[in-house]
């Protein structure tokens, strides 16, 4: 092993060493600083942060060592329209992706990243995404000037020199390149949170086949934690397709049975739609008493088929949750609310008098009066949120009550069942079963969630295919491809695909299913359908479970209220299955046929089927 540049033993690796090189002629940084991981590089590194006003230290008894930050007001989120896939061909980015000229990017890069860490410390982050050593994990290397991203980098991913002994002397990795974008002058102060406030200057560009990252201008989440959304998705998502695995935008849950059986679903969910209670549900007291939930990761799965019993592996390539704050509270999330009262970070939150930290919906009474995400004083009385919608929590996975023993197996955990879900107030039903494997990904590719637009008061669906609308690196269609492909090449049968749908409400608007723990009642179907036990009736859009199926012991849900979240109204499911249309011809000659024909097929159902596919009848008549 030998040296680098600041004289330590660290790592020998010809091509990092001459990247940071390269890197830090391009971005002239005053200082370089290899991340070793420890526990006194963090701690030292939040109390530089103290010192200079971005960390705030909470009350340590209340939260032991925790600290909360304020972004600045324009930096608060992932900037989709400023997310490029810069392939060498723009139909490889595919219509639902923002694609540039890969030159016409890099020159723009070369010129916000000329000089743009002056003044500033430059960071080098050597992670790795999954387990240590796994053959399914992967390493990257981070570049960037932001001691926050650091920080945080270090609970998302296991970071350090663990990382560089992984990689060794000839070891590839994922170069992620960051910068807030905010360079000092020789003598200016600096802000407490620095960055590009031009929406138009920043960049968070991608180059699939070079694998490279290139994030300018935010030091926000999915912007600059540049293992998460970018590597994770979307970069893991064209290395999975060319090496025959699946890089997904999902939660992966362990179900224990009072046998002591274990079955492992994967779920993807959009944005916004309770992923993370889910990972981390508990089942009802009453009717699931010796039921165990178990959590091995809340946002992204990589799955691998293996070649010698056909089943599909998944790791959790994160470290730790990047969750959304506020809602979280103790009936909706015991276990999130469990995991972040230790060594973790907190941003655009509100701070209470008492140095803790609240936000919309942890508590039924709010305070009195608090600090608000912009750092202002705050009352009930001052009609604005005091947590920023999109305030996270930043929480080492270890510290979940309900991790999985498992959860950092190199080898993952076998996957039983993929779920999809949207949030739709109508038709569609609580939980159903594709019929196969295509039916299945046909069914993902479709989903999305109801987006009121406005402008035409209706409501109006914003397909989200697998919940990787804004996360897939390459054509969405072609993605389809390798999904439909991937499940026909194993010698045993792939994952069994399910929808569900939390969200259907009734005339008043009001949800008619109670959500949160009460979905293992739809989980333990899913669960009992993969271990063959469940029945299942037959309906236009796939399997679904008849009332008696359902455990309702311990809830009060009438048989009339079933009906009334499990009915596919034949009006609307026509409709819908010809609005897919829109979304299949936008994707040209890359749309696989298997999907235009699961859609027919769909219509088909709807048409031909009379009477058997209505839920509700069917239970009625039998009843
Ligand atoms: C996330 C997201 O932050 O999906 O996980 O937006
Ligand atoms: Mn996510």
């Amino acid at each position: 092993m030998t040296t680098t540049h600041d004289g330590h033993k660290r790592t020998n690796n010809k091509k990092l060493l001459a990247w940071v090189d390269q890197m830090a002629a391009l971005c002239k940084p005053e200082r370089i600083y290899w991340c070793d991981g420890s526990q006194e590089e963090y701690d030292r590194l939040c109390e530089e942060l103290v010192d200079v006003g971005v960390y705030t230290r909470l009350n340590p008894e209340k939260r032991t060592n925790c600290y909360l930050a304020r972004s600045h007001p324009s930096d608060v989120a992932r900037v989709e329209n400023r997310t490029f896939i810069c392939s060498e061909k723009e139909e490889d980015a595919g219509p639902t992706n923002n694609w540039m000229d890969p030159k016409e990017m890099r020159a723009h890069l070369n010129e916000a990243f000329d000089g743009c860490m002056r003044g500033r410390t430059m960071y080098v982050i050597p992670f790795s995404m999954g387990p240590l050593g796994s053959p399914i994990a992967h390493i990257g290397v981070e570049i960037t000037d932001s001691a926050y991203v650091v920080t945080n980098q270090r609970i998302m991913t296991r970071m350090g020199q663990g990382a560089l002994d992984v990689l060794g002397a000839d070891g590839d990795f994922v170069p992620c390149m960051h910068s807030v974008g905010a360079p000092l002058e020789p003598g200016q102060d600096d802000v407490a949170w620095p960055c590009e406030p031009d929406i138009e200057k920043k960049y968070i560009s991608h180059f699939p086949e070079t694998r490279e990252i290139w994030s300018y201008g935010s030091g926000y989440g999915g912007n600059a934690l540049l293992g998460k959304k970018c590597l994770a998705l979307r970069i893991a998502s064209v290395m999975a397709r060319d090496e025959g695995w699946l890089a997904e935008h999902m939660l992966i849950l362990g179900v224990e049975s009072p046998d002591g059986e274990k079955t492992y679903v994967s779920a993807a969910f959009p944005s916004a739609c309770g992923k993370t209670n889910f990972a981390m549900l508990i089942p009802p007291k009453e009717g699931f008493e010796d039921w165990k939930v178990t959590t091995i990761g809340d946002d992204i799965a990589w799955i691998k088929p293996n070649k010698e019993d056909g089943r599909f592996y998944a790791i959790n390539p994160e470290y730790g949750y990047f969750g959304v704050a506020p809602g979280t509270n103790m009936n909706s999330n015991p276990n999130a609310m469990l995991s972040i009262q230790e060594n973790s970070i907190f941003t655009n939150v509100a701070l209470t008098d008492d140095g803790d930290v609240w936000w919309e919906g942890m508590t039924d009474e709010p305070p009195t009066h608090a600090i608000d995400w912009k750092g202002n004083d705050w009352t009930p009385a001052s009609g604005i949120p005091a947590a920023h919608p999109n305030s996270r929590f930043t929480a080492p996975a270890s510290q979940c009550p309900s991790i999985d023993p498992d959860w950092e197996n190199p080898a993952g955990v076998p996957i039983s069942a993929f779920i999809f879900g949207g949030r739709v107030s109508k038709n569609f039903p609580l939980v159903y079963q594709a019929y196969n494997w295509e039916h299945g990904v046909y069914m993902a590719a479709t989903m999305g969630s109801e987006a009121t637009a406005a402008a035409i008061g209706q409501e109006a669906m914003r397909r989200d295919p697998m919940a990787m609308l804004p996360f897939c690196g390459y054509n969405m269609a072609d993605y389809w491809r390798h999904w439909l492909r991937i499940g026909r090449q194993n010698v045993a049968t792939p994952p069994r695909i399910f929808r569900v749908n939390w969200f259907r409400k009734d005339e008043h608007g009001k949800f008619i299913w109670p959500g949160f723990g009460e979905n293992m009642r739809a989980l333990k179907w899913v669960v009992d359908r993969c271990r063959g036990r469940g029945v299942g009736i037959e309906s236009p859009l796939g399997w679904v479970p008849s009332y008696e199926e359902l455990n309702w012991e311990g809830l009060d849900f009438s048989r009339e209220q079933y009906y009334s979240i499990m009915n596919i109204d034949r009006e609307f499911a026509r409709k819908e299955a010809n609005d897919q249309e829109e979304l299949f011809t936008r994707f040209g000659d890359h749309l696989p046929p298997e999907m235009e024909l699961e859609r027919q097929l769909q219509l088909a159902r709807i048409f031909h089927s009379p009477g058997v596919w209505d839920i509700g009848m069917v239970s009625k008549q039998a009843a």
